[in-house]
């Protein structure tokens, strides 16, 4: 039905390049688009991310430090602001050639946001809002994982849940049959696809019992949206089954949360897969909420294994197609959705 696999990456778009606590952690290292990019906060406290590479003699900005509005090379002590320009040229007068690339970086949410295109079309009012991880009657939690693959691969899970069942029989995902026949509704958006998903009176998964103490069946509620390219936000309402409303995915019931899923392009075929997890009304540091996280790290490392046999499979015949069945309704509108920025990127270039 339809031939696409790897999609090629889209340069002019915001990209999570890290958490803000990663930064406050030390300076980081982190290889985005086929570039290698340093991350870092000057002891002022400003985020920059700048090229990994010291213009004087090529060593990794990464191997330095940070200094009060920069970064200091560990080699011979040049400096470098978070806008590039050379800041201290240790014993000699400025030179204003020396200057190493930057990236524009926004902190907003907890993300560190990466623009890897032209700088000149890095519109900070395309960022994603996500009011979630600063709002506290949420307990959030953060991770990442490198996944081998092409970060589509990662959209296109995110768009079928008829995997759950399957993948994730021992965390969140449930019985398989009550997964294929869910209610679903699909919407292809401006810029990507959204669905809802009902499943009324189901059995709870393992980690739904865990986190919501949920004792009988239950009522589960799921809106997922994925915005081009390469983000997707969750939002879900567990409740006893009969007190589920399924017209209101913002409903706050007896389980709810709040999920943030990004595939940051390593290179074609290589991702890092950004997640956030919070729980309505539970603190991180309480037992459920703990347990709720690990059962996420543990269902993603599933996810991770088939993404990459797919990966493995597809790289050795990448000519063979790929089907869509009716389920894929959200896969084949992000499909779409990457297609009209790739094809918007291509033409922009062409001017
Ligand atoms: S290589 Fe960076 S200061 Fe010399
Ligand atoms: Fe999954």
């Amino acid at each position: 039905m339809t031939n696409f696999a790897m999609e090629p990456l889209v340069r002019n778009a915001w990209y999570i390049a890290g958490w803000s606590h990663e930064i406050d952690e030390g300076i980081l290292a982190r290889r985005i688009m086929n570039e290698n990019v340093v991350l870092f906060r000057t002891q002022n406290g400003d985020a920059g991310a700048l090229e990994d590479r010291c213009c004087h003699r090529g060593v990794k900005l990464s191997l330095g430090y940070a200094c009060a509005d920069g970064i200091t090379c560990g080699y011979h002590g040049l400096a470098f602001g978070t806008d590039g320009s050379c800041i201290d040229n240790p014993g000699e007068d400025p030179n204003p050639s020396f200057k190493v690339k930057h990236y524009p970086l926004v902190e907003k949410n907890k993300f560190l946001w990466i623009w890897m295109g032209d700088p000149a079309l890095a519109d900070e009012s395309l960022i994603i809002e996500f009011p979630y991880h600063d709002d506290p009657s949420y307990g959030f939690q953060y991770g990442h994982y490198p996944i081998n693959a092409n970060y589509m691969f990662m959209i296109d899970n995110l768009m079928d849940l008829t995997h759950l069942g399957y993948v994730h029989g021992s965390t969140i995902g449930g019985d398989t049959e009550n997964h294929n026949v869910a209610e679903l509704e699909t919407f292809q958006t401006e810029n990507g696809a959204r669905f809802v998903r009902w499943m009324g009176d189901v059995t709870p998964p393992p980690t739904f019992v865990s986190a919501g103490g949920f004792e009988g069946n239950i009522d589960r509620l799921a809106e997922f949206e994925y915005k081009a390219p390469a983000s997707v936000t969750q939002i879900a309402t567990v409740d006893d089954a009969g007190q589920g409303d399924k017209t209101n995915p913002n409903k706050e019931g007896k389980l709810g949360f709040r999920l943030f899923h990004h595939a940051t392009p390593v290179s074609e075929c290589e991702f890092i897969y950004f997640f956030s997890a919070g729980v309505h009304g539970v603190s991180v540091d309480s037992e459920p909420s703990k347990k709720f996280f690990e059962d996420i790290l543990e269902a993603f490392l599933e996810d991770k294994l088939f993404i990459e046999a797919q990966q493995d499979a597809v790289a050795e015949q990448p000519d063979r197609q790929l089907l869509l069945r009716q389920h894929d309704k959200a896969v084949a509108f992000a499909r779409q959705a990457i297609k009209r920025l790739q094809v918007q990127e291509t033409s922009l270039a062409a001017e």
